[in-house]
C-alpha cells in the first residue's frame, strides 16, 4: 500500500468587521461610575465598537466571511465545512452557523462552536483536524461575538470591558507544512460560575424563573474580574510554553504572539512570564475591548493587515476564558519547503535542531527552566499575597 503524503491546513484568506457605533471610556464615564484613568490603567481598553440595531451574530459573520472567502479564491459552494465560534447566537436553537451557511449560499455542514473566549482557537484546531485526516479541503472558520447584548450596563465591573467583533479565516488542504502545527485545548469546569450567565440555560429557564431573573439582572454575564483574572495571567504564558515545548521550540523562534485581548496586564505577564519584548506581542484591545471568540482572530487579521506577520512567520496565539477554558495553537503562516519541511514531516525537535542547533537549543532549555522556577515561586508567592488582600477586604465588607 502506497502511503499518502502528509496534508496539513494551511490559511489562505482572512477578514473581519467590526459595527462602526463606538462607546468610548468617556462615554462609559457618564454611564457609570468610572473613569477613563481607571479603565485605561486596569484594562488598556479605550474604545469598543457596538452593533447596529437589528444587527445579529449571523449578518456579522458573513461580512467577515465573504473578503475570507474572496482571498482564498473561492465560492461558498466550495466550502466542505463552516464553524462559527459564538457565545451570543441569534438563537439559543439552532446554533448560528446554519444561519450563517443559508445567508452565504453555501452548501456544506455548518456547527456552532461554544467555548467562550477560547472559542476560535478551539475551532481553528477542530478544522485543522477535518483537513488533516483527509476528509474535507475547504473549510470556513469564523469568531463572531455580539456581547454588547448580554452585558449589565449599568455593572462597571463588567460593562467597559467587553465590544462586538467578527473574523474569519479560510483553511485549505496543502501537503508543505502549513497551519496549526502543535496546539493545547484545556478546561478546568471548577471555574464554571467565574464567569457565566445564570439564566436562560437548563439551570434556570426564562419561562419558570421570568421575575426572578430579571429583577436580579440574572440573563447578564456574571464575572468574579480577579479570580478570572488570575487565572489568566497563570495560564497565557503556561499553556504557551506547554505549546512551544510539544513543538521543540524557544519563544524567541516565535515571530508574533497573538494572545486574547481580554487585558493589557494579563498580556504585560505573559510577555514578562516568557522573557520575550512586549512589542512580540500583538496587541489591538485599546480599540475594540475584549471581543470574546473574535478576539484572536481579529487580532490575527490586523497583524496581517499592519504587515506584522507574513508567509513563512510562526506564530503562536493563545486564547482563555468562561468555562474556565484556554487554548493555544502554533500556527505556520504560508508554506515550508526544502530541508525546513523534511525536517518538520519528521518531527519537531529535529526542525527545531536544525534552524537554531542542538547544544544551543538544550543549553537555552536548562536556563529557561531554572529561570521558570523562580518566576513561578514569585508568582505564587504574588498571588498568596492578592488573596489575602481579597479575604481581609470581604472580611472588612462583612463586618461593616
Ligand atoms: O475574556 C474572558 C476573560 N476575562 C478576563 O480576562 C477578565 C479578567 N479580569 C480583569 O481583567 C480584572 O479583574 C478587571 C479589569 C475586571 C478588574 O480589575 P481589578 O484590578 O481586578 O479590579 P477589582 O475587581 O479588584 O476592583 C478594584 C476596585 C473595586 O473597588 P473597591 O472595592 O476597591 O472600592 C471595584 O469596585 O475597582 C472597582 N472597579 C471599578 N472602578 C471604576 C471595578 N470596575 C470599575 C470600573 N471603574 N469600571
Amino acid at each position: 500500500m502506497t502511503q499518502q503524503p502528509q496534508r496539513y491546513a494551511k490559511i489562505t484568506g482572512w477578514g473581519k468587521y467590526v459595527p462602526e457605533k463606538i462607546l468610548t471610556n468617556a462615554d462609559f464615564e457618564k454611564m457609570v461610575d468610572t473613569t477613563d484613568e481607571w479603565i485605561t490603567s486596569r484594562t488598556g481598553i479605550k474604545e469598543r465598537h457596538i452593533r447596529a440595531e437589528g444587527e445579529n451574530s449571523s449578518d456579522m459573520s458573513v461580512k467577515s466571511a465573504l473578503p475570507a472567502l474572496e482571498m482564498a479564491g473561492i465560492t461558498p459552494k466550495d466550502l466542505d465545512l463552516i464553524i462559527v465560534a459564538c457565545s451570543s447566537p441569534d438563537y439559543l436553537v439552532p446554533g448560528v452557523a446554519t444561519i450563517v451557511q443559508e445567508k452565504l449560499g453555501a452548501s456544506c455542514g455548518a456547527f456552532q462552536l461554544t467555548s467562550g473566549c477560547s472559542g476560535w482557537v478551539y475551532a481553528l484546531v477542530t478544522a485543522s483536524q477535518f483537513i488533516q485526516s483527509g476528509t474535507m479541503n475547504n473549510i470556513l472558520v469564523i469568531g463572531t461575538e455580539i456581547l454588547s447584548f448580554g452585558i449589565d450596563y449599568t455593572d462597571r465591573t463588567t460593562c467597559v470591558l467587553f465590544g462586538d467583533a467578527s473574523a474569519s479565516v479560510v483553511l485549505q488542504a496543502t501537503n508543505k507544512p502549513a497551519g496549526v502545527l502543535h496546539y493545547e485545548l484545556g478546561s478546568d469546569g471548577s471555574g464554571a460560575k467565574s464567569l457565566y450567565v445564570p439564566a436562560a440555560g437548563t439551570a434556570m429557564p426564562l419561562g419558570k424563573h421570568a421575575k426572578e431573573v430579571i429583577d436580579n439582572k440574572l440573563m447578564y454575564l456574571k464575572m468574579d474580574g480577579p479570580e478570572v483574572f488570575k487565572f489568566a495571567t497563570r495560564v497565557l504564558s503556561s499553556s504557551m510554553k506547554r505549546t512551544l515545548d510539544k513543538a521543540g521550540m524557544l519563544p524567541e523562534q516565535i515571530d508574533l504572539f497573538i494572545p486574547h485581548q481580554a487585558n493589557l496586564r494579563i498580556i504585560e505577564t505573559a510577555a514578562r512570564m516568557m522573557r520575550q519584548p512586549l512589542d512580540k506581542f500583538f496587541i489591538n484591545l485599546h480599540k475594540y475591548g475584549n471581543t470574546s471568540a473574535a478576539s484572536v482572530p481579529l487580532a490575527l487579521v490586523e497583524a496581517f493587515e499592519q504587515g506584522r506577520i507574513k508567509a513563512g512567520d510562526k506564530v503562536l496565539m493563545c486564547a482563555f476564558g468562561a468555562g474556565l477554558t484556554w487554548a493555544s495553537a502554533l500556527v505556520q503562516l504560508g508554506e515550508v519547503e526544502g530541508a525546513e519541511a523534511a525536517a518538520v514531516e519528521q518531527g519537531s525537535i529535529a526542525e527545531n535542531w536544525l534552524s537554531i542547533g542542538k547544544a544551543r537549543y538544550l543549553a537555552k532549555k536548562t536556563v529557561n527552566a531554572v529561570q521558570d522556577t523562580v518566576q513561578n515561586l514569585m508568582m505564587n508567592w504574588k498571588m498568596r499575597q492578592y488573596d489575602a488582600a481579597r479575604r481581609k477586604k470581604q472580611q472588612r465588607e462583612s463586618a461593616n
